[in-house]
C-alpha cells in the first residue's frame, strides 16, 4: 500500500494523519511530538480546535524538520470574509509560515457578534447559530485561491461539503479543491460523494474514522470479525479500510499505545472490503457527528 497519495496539484500527502480535534491542551504538545517521532507525517488541525499553539510546540519538540511534515488547518466559519486573516491567526498559533493544506471548515459563514457570550460561536436568542444565509461561498473560495497563489498554503480544499455545495462552487472555482474532508467510516461510507470527488480529482479525507469520541464503530460485530480474520485490531481495520479505498483517515488519539496502533495499515482482502462497503446499506447507516449549525448541508443521509 502507498504511504502517500498525490493531490490534483502534484503535492503528495501522507496516507494516514493524526486528528487533533478534542486533544486536550495539557497533553497535545507531548502527544504531537510523540506521534511525529513514531512516524506520523500528517497533522490535521483547525483554528477552532483551539489547540494550534500546542500542536506547533509539539512539532518543534519532536525534532522532525518542518518540511517533512504535512500540516493541515481550516478557516473558521467566522473568518470566511477574510481568509488571509484567518490563516494568519493559524500560522501565528502554529508558529509556521505556511500550511501544506488549508480547508474551508464548513460551507457556512457565521455573522460576527463580538458581544456574544462566545464570540467564536455566536448564537441567536433562540439558541441557534448566527448563520449568514446570504453569504456566497464563491467569495470564501476566492479568498482560499488568494492564499494559495500567495504560497501560504501548498494546497487548498474544503471540509464537510456535500455534492450540492460542490456543484455550486464548481460554477466559479478557478482552482479545483484538492481535498474534501468529511466524516467517514463503514457506517457512513459516502460512496456517491467518493465517486463524485474521484471524477473531479478531489481526494477525500476521513474524519472520525473510528466513529469519533469514544470510537463507537470499533465495537461493531462485523468490524470485530474482520479484525479477527485478519489478525489485526479493529482500529487497524477501520484505518486500513480508508487507505485501501484511496481515502486518507485522520484517527485522533493522545494515548501512546493507540497512536502507535493507529499507524498500522494492512491490505484487506476484497471480500472484507466489500463487506465493509456494504454495512451501511445493510442497516448500519449512521452519521455520528452532527453539529447544531449543519441542518442544511445537503448530505442525503442527514436526518
Ligand atoms: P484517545 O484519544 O483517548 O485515544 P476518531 O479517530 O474516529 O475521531 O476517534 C477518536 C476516539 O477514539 C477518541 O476517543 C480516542 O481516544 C479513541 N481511539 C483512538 N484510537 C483508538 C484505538 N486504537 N483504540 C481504541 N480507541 C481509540
Amino acid at each position: 500500500l502507498p504511504t502517500t497519495f498525490e493531490l490534483n496539484n502534484g503535492v503528495r500527502i501522507p496516507t494516514v494523519g493524526l486528528g487533533t480535534w478534542q486533544a486536550p491542551l495539557n497533553v497535545t504538545r507531548e502527544a504531537v511530538a510523540f506521534a511525529l517521532q513514531q512516524g506520523y507525517r500528517l497533522l490535521d488541525c483547525a483554528y477552532i480546535y483551539l489547540n494550534e499553539r500546542e500542536v506547533g510546540e509539539g512539532i518543534r519538540l519532536s525534532g522532525v524538520p518542518r518540511e517533512d511534515i504535512f500540516v493541515t488547518s481550516k478557516v473558521w466559519n467566522l473568518h470566511q470574509d477574510d481568509v488571509g486573516a484567518g490563516l494568519g491567526r493559524t500560522l501565528d498559533n502554529l508558529g509556521l509560515d505556511y500550511v501544506d493544506l488549508y480547508l474551508v471548515h464548513w460551507p457556512i459563514r457565521f455573522f460576527p457578534d463580538p458581544t456574544a457570550a462566545n464570540p467564536l460561536r455566536p448564537l441567536n436568542p433562540d439558541g441557534t447559530y448566527k448563520v449568514d444565509r446570504s453569504w456566497d461561498q464563491a467569495r470564501t473560495w476566492a479568498g482560499m485561491e488568494a492564499v494559495y497563489a500567495a504560497g501560504k498554503a501548498r494546497a487548498i480544499g474544503v471540509c464537510n461539503w456535500s455534492i450540492p455545495y460542490l456543484e455550486e462552487l464548481a460554477k466559479s472555482w478557478k482552482v479545483v479543491p484538492a481535498v474534501n474532508q468529511v466524516e467517514n467510516h463503514p457506517f457512513l461510507p459516502q460512496h456517491a460523494l467518493k465517486a463524485y470527488c474521484d471524477d473531479r480529482g478531489i481526494l477525500l479525507e476521513a474524519y472520525s474514522p473510528l466513529g469519533g469520541p469514544g470510537a463507537p464503530v470499533l465495537q461493531d460485530d462485523d468490524i470485530v470479525a474482520v479484525a479477527k480474520r485478519n489478525g489485526v485490531s479493529a482500529a487497524c481495520v477501520l484505518i486500513s479500510y480508508q487507505v485501501n479505498r484511496g481515502i486518507v483517515p485522520l484517527p485522533k488519539s493522545v494515548s501512546h499505545e493507540r497512536l502507535v496502533q493507529n499507524l498500522q495499515v494492512v491490505r484487506l482482502p476484497p471480500g472484507d472490503m466489500a463487506l465493509l462497503d456494504g454495512l451501511a446499506a445493510r442497516g448500519k447507516a449512521q452519521r455520528l457527528n452532527k453539529p447544531p449549525f449543519c441542518w442544511d448541508l445537503g448530505f442525503d443521509d442527514w436526518d
